[in-house]
């Protein structure tokens, strides 16, 4: 796995079932996407149709969710943490285990983002980007870190289509205030409100179950 200087994330291993572990090993290297950029969206999914990428998948349920419900789109999502991945795959196992058609729509990127827009992902091929509840780093001398600001969203505008979309959700106030300014600066437009879904992610509702805010956006490329 290859990654910019700059961290982003906090942990990349931890416990996993031994079920997850098993649908890793099944499943992971079928979806995994090959080592070596740039990546070629039509040989991946073997056929042409809009694609969204979701950052930071976590646990993977709003990915597998949206790839469940549009089967139309192809969805890739990015995550390092071996054990969200794990989470995610045995998803997708329970559910081809009963659908008459399984689900043939998300392939996975275990890079850092950015890295993985910059050097895999060719410009302007995107419909759409979720990036739901990004690690807030709150501590000042960790905003560094963080992995929306103004070289990220200028990334994402250059890899989206021009009518593409960027979805983000944070439930930190000051990176909220951030991610709106990074976002404008690099030219997006305010749209109207994400889907209720977005909220509805593991990290979301464990904002809301602190009695947390959660500010959401969609921005149009
Ligand atoms: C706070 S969690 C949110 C997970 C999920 N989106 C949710 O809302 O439940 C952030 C996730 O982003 C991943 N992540 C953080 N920085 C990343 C980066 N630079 N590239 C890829 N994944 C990253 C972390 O491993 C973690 O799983």
């Amino acid at each position: 796995m290859l990654h910019r200087k700059v961290k982003t994330f906090g942990r990349k291993s931890g416990r996993m079932s031994g079920a997850e572990k098993a649908a890793l090993e099944e499943l992971l290297p079928g979806l995994l996407i090959p080592e070596l950029p740039p990546v070629n969206l039509s040989a991946l999914f073997e056929r042409e149709a809009p694609t969204f990428i979701e950052i930071g998948f976590g646990s993977g349920d709003f990915l597998f969710d949206q790839a469940v419900q549009h089967p139309e789109f192809n969805y890739i999502g990015i995550e390092i943490y071996l054990p969200g991945i794990a989470k995610l795959l045995r998803k997708i196992q329970r559910y081809n285990e009963t659908a008459p058609i399984g689900l043939h729509n998300i392939r996975i990127a275990r890079h850092e983002a950015a890295f993985f827009l910059r050097e895999f992902v060719p410009p302007h091929s995107l419909s759409g980007v979720y990036i739901l509840f990004p690690d807030p780093w709150p501590k000042k001398r960790h905003h560094k870190r963080r992995l929306i600001n103004p070289s990220f969203t200028r990334l994402l505008k250059e890899r989206l289509l021009e009518d593409g979309i960027a979805v983000t959700a944070t439930d930190h106030e000051g990176y909220a205030e951030v991610i709106r300014d990074a976002f404008q600066e690099a030219g997006f437009r305010a749209g109207s409100p994400p889907a209720k879904e977005v909220s509805e992610t593991k990290y979301a509702r464990k904002a809301l179950s602190q009695g947390s805010d959660i500010y959401s956006f969609l921005f149009e490329a």
